[in-house]
């Protein structure tokens, strides 16, 4: 296993910006992953799993410890019914791929992921979703290293504690597990409507009633390619805040002022309102603040489009959140992890 040191971050995230790393690995098989964990522990410096870099930012300073890449491959049938298929798929697969397998097999479970970039190791740390599905409904287990026993363990979907957006991955056991593999259940059966508005309108237009996975694949992917800046050609992290939870009293209360605010019930008298829309209404959408563009087609979404550091995406981000702290009295949190 070689190891690299002082390796430009940039290169290796899609925002394109951040300092060093002072040492880069690759893993490709589980026990490489724990070799490269207990070196890091065994040197005591920091260490952090990267994925497709797809989600996460780097700050200016660099990481001082170990990214470890993985790149553990595999993609397994481990059990086939009359409706179901259980896939174990390796951590290191690129996520689009093991959509566009399943689809070809006819399942359905995570096709309206489509076109999402990163890795499938990656999806459970943020409960990747979008368009009506995430993939907390269709995990069933995985594998991991836990750094902190020296052992490898199984997680239950339960154990993971997913929520939008979030997981114990990124929470409480934040840098803890390196995920290794994650076996999803998936249903031979044509997706079910109702589909999320974006998705159902999409359909409509083309007046598309007989519903495959593969033909909800081709729809997102159209949608996603029209709103959504392609990574590799406009750097970006997808959408770069988190829809805003509040509670229906403080919804209440803002519908006074805004009588059209957007909003989604989520049961607990908690709301979720679309972050883009706020933005938006704070007048930013399309704008350029210190390098970052707010994208025109989706206020979520900043493009690093010349910014020259963590420094410039900070400032743009903090104007941002203090904007719409100070219009509606929400507080935005930023989506991807930040090393
Ligand atoms: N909206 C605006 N202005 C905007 C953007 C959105 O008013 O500029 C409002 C509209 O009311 C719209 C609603 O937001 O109806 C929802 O917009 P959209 O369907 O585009 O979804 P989103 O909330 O912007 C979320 C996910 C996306 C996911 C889409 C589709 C988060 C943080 N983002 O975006 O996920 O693809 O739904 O399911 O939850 C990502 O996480 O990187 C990501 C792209």
């Amino acid at each position: 296993m070689d190891v690299h040191t002082n390796i430009p971050l940039k290169n290796y995230l899609t925002m394109k910006l951040g300092g060093a790393a002072r040492f880069m690995t690759t893993a490709t098989t589980p026990e490489e992953l724990a070799t490269a964990c207990r070196n890091a522990r065994a040197q005591a410096i920091p260490l952090f799993i990267l994925g497709g870099g797809s989600n996460v930012v780097a700050k200016d300073e660099g990481f001082p410890g170990i990214i470890i890449r993985n790149r553990i491959l595999g993609f397994e049938v481990i059990e086939d019914t009359a409706t179901t298929t259980t896939i174990k798929i390796g951590a290191g697969e690129i996520w689009d791929e093991i959509v566009a397998k399943t689809v070809a097999m006819g399942l359905t479970g995570i096709e309206a992921m489509s076109a999402i970039p990163g890795t499938a190791g990656a999806a459970p740390v943020q409960n990747v979703g979008a368009y009506g599905q995430e993939i907390a409904e269709t995990l069933i287990e995985l594998e991991a290293y836990d750094t902190e026993t020296d052992r490898f363990v199984r997680l239950q979907n339960a154990d993971c504690g997913f929520s939008y957006r979030h997981s114990i991955f990124r929470g409480e056991a934040a840098g803890r597990y390196g995920i290794i593999s994650i076996t999803l259940r998936l249903f031979k059966a044509a997706p079910q409507p109702p589909f999320y508005t974006a998705l159902q309108n999409y359909l409509d237009e083309r007046s598309i009633t007989l519903f495959t996975p593969s033909v909800i694949r081709e729809a997102v992917i159209a949608i996603r390619t029209d709103k959504l800046p392609d990574p590799k050609l406009l750097p970006n992290t997808g959408s770069f805040f988190k829809n805003a939870i509040i509670e229906q009293w403080q919804l209440d209360d803002l519908r006074k002022t805004w009588p059209d605010i957007p909003a989604y019930e989520l049961g607990e008298k908690q709301v979720k309102i679309p972050t883009g829309w706020l933005i938006e209404q704070v007048g930013l959408k399309g704008q350029l603040l210190h390098g970052m563009r707010i994208h025109d087609k989706n206020a979520l979404v900043l493009i690093n489009e010349s910014a020259a550091n963590y420094h410039d995406l900070a400032a743009a981000r903090a104007e941002i959140i203090g904007k719409i702290r100070d219009t509606f009295r929400i507080q935005v949190e930023q989506e991807p992890l930040e090393l």
